[in-house]
């Protein structure tokens, strides 16, 4: 018993550090850890997230419910996940907002200052009209130092459309006076092939950052270009409509997550459909439905405007003022519009 207590103490204090194994947690030696692993449990919180029942039925894994449950709460108390925080310790938390520039003032000025960390930021519109772009500026700025814009940090990079480029990373970088072989380096890029691989690259990007973070290099942005393109593709029709909407609630929040624990921006680019019947406004919106809406904390809808000009609006934001920014993409990148 006394040995329990030393070893959920000793993992509290490494939560702190965010570095957790599985064999951290009591009751979990090698040989469970292992077993747990192949199951697909590879992170404290894919077990903080599990029923005991679940846990208790892996094959060849000879524990008990009771024992399981215990595995479970020892996990949710380091992954924190359906616990509460203090109020002190969000405002200490929250305190260390860092906000990247889109390489425009304008644009900056619209979110308050630039793209924060600790939440989602949606950037929607139809093809053409920026998205992929602004990611790709944003992987760049936030490399840059504190008085340029930037956060000093590196970025992970989900793509789902094989929409990366490096040759357009190098122009951009170039543009900043950056060494684009250095920027380059500090963006970690993954293709998700569909809607499952996609999540699981979130727990993935977990791994990855705190390895980095071992390294004295802090991932301070996660972009997900496009995160509707599979789940899209992958449920049509009324029937599986409610599967995809609690994958992607999930998806969501692993991701809002991520952003809290390692203090990151999270940028996600969505689509819009279109919408014939609307013939006042925009006939356009953008997919995923409530689940998307609620969980971004900035939506910005991107909208093609003459030659290189582009159009950013903020959408229902919670405590900005709705307004318009003008900007351009030039081969440099992202600036004002003049
Ligand atoms: N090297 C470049 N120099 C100048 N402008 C560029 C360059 N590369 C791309 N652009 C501009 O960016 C546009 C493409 O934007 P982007 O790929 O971000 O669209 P998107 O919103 O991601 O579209 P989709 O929905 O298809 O993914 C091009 O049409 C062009 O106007
Ligand atoms: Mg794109």
């Amino acid at each position: 018993m006394k040995d329990m207590v030393e070893k959920v103490e000793s993992v509290e204090e490494k939560s702190e550090l965010k570095n957790v194994d599985l064999e951290d947690l009591p009751h979990v030696g090698p040989a469970i850890a292992e077993k747990l692993r192949e199951a697909g449990y590879t992170t404290v919180e894919s077990i903080a997230v599990a029923s005991p029942s679940e846990l208790a039925s892996i094959e060849g894994l000879s524990i008990s419910e009771s024992t399981a449950a215990k595995i479970i709460a020892a996990a949710r108390k380091l992954a924190s996940v359906g616990g509460f925080e203090s109020g002190d310790r969000v405002l200490e938390r929250r305190k260390k907002i860092g906000k990247i520039t889109t390489g425009s003032k304008a644009f900056d000025e619209l979110l308050g200052g630039g793209i924060e960390t600790q939440a989602i930021t949606e950037l929607f519109g139809e093809f053409g009209s920026g998205k992929t772009q602004v990611c790709h500026q944003l992987a760049v700025n936030v490399q840059l130092p504190k008085e340029e814009g930037g956060l000093e940090g590196a970025v992970i990079v989900i793509d789902t459309e094989n929409t990366f480029r490096p040759e357009r990373i190098i122009q951009m970088a170039e543009g900043k006076g950056l060494d684009p072989q250095e920027v380059l380096k500090n963006i970690y890029v993954a293709q998700a092939y569909n809607s499952n691989h996609q999540m699981l690259l979130v727990d993935n990007a977990k791994e990855l950052a705190n390895k980095l973070k071992k390294e004295g290099k802090e991932v301070r942005l996660l972009i997900v270009d496009s995160l509707m393109a599979h789940f899209r593709a992958e449920y049509v029709g009324r029937g599986t409509l409610a599967d995809r909407q609690q994958k992607l609630n999930k998806h969501l929040h692993d991701l809002l997550r991520f952003g809290e624990l390692f203090n990151a921006a999270i940028v996600v680019t969505n689509q819009v459909q279109a919408r014939p019947d609307v013939f006042y406004g925009d006939p356009t919106k953008p997919v995923g439905g409530h689940i998307v809406a609620h969980t971004a904390t900035f939506r910005i809808y991107l909208k093609k405007s003459k030659g290189e000009l582009r159009v950013a609006r903020l959408i229902d934001s919670p405590h900005l003022p709705e307004g318009e920014a003008l900007f351009k993409i030039t081969e440099k990148g992202i600036t004002d519009k003049k």
